[in-house]
């Protein structure tokens, strides 16, 4: 898939402690390692034509410094998990908002079944859609979504 002249690209962006998924709390966030989940979705996005590429960090500056890299390099959307940032970091939603690159919101968890400092994201009333507590089905559909949006929209 292309646009602008060059092949449609999406960044899957991982917040703090998501490198220790398949380990971490496996009742609630699942057994698929990390790595897994990245091979997933890059099957769905070579299935499309889309290039896609990863990045995990534990530091909100990096995940930060991420955003402008993505913004350099013509990244065209974005799905984030930003796990427990997306509950305190208005120094992210700053970032998305700075970079203006369409995203979506997702969240292994239901959120909004847990504790109540969980209920609040400041991403989700900037990002073109929040999929949340369909374990590794929230990133599968929202790359999915993405996909679509990059065939439909300009
Ligand atoms: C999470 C939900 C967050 O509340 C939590 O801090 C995480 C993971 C999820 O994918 O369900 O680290 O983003």
């Amino acid at each position: 898939m292309t646009r602008g002249g060059k092949v449609a690209s999406l960044l899957v962006l991982h917040g703090p402690n998501l490198q220790a998924l398949g380990e971490r709390e496996p009742e609630r966030y699942g057994k698929l390692s990390l790595s897994l989940i990245n091979q997933r979705l890059q099957a769905i996005a070579q299935s499309q034509d889309v290039r896609l590429s990863f990045y995990q960090s534990n530091l909100e500056g990096e995940l930060i410094n991420a955003l402008y890299t993505a913004k350099a390099d013509g990244v065209d959307f974005i799905v984030v998990n930003p796990a427990a940032y997306g509950h305190t970091s208005i120094a992210l939603r700053d970032a998305f908002l700075s970079v203006a690159i369409p995203f979506i919101e997702v969240h292994l968890s239901n959120i909004y079944a847990r504790e109540t400092f969980r209920h609040r994201s400041y991403l989700a009333d900037i990002a073109e859609g929040v999929i949340i507590g369909l374990g590794v089905q929230s990133y599968e559909l929202a790359v999915q979504a993405a996909c679509d949006k990059l065939r439909t929209t300009d």
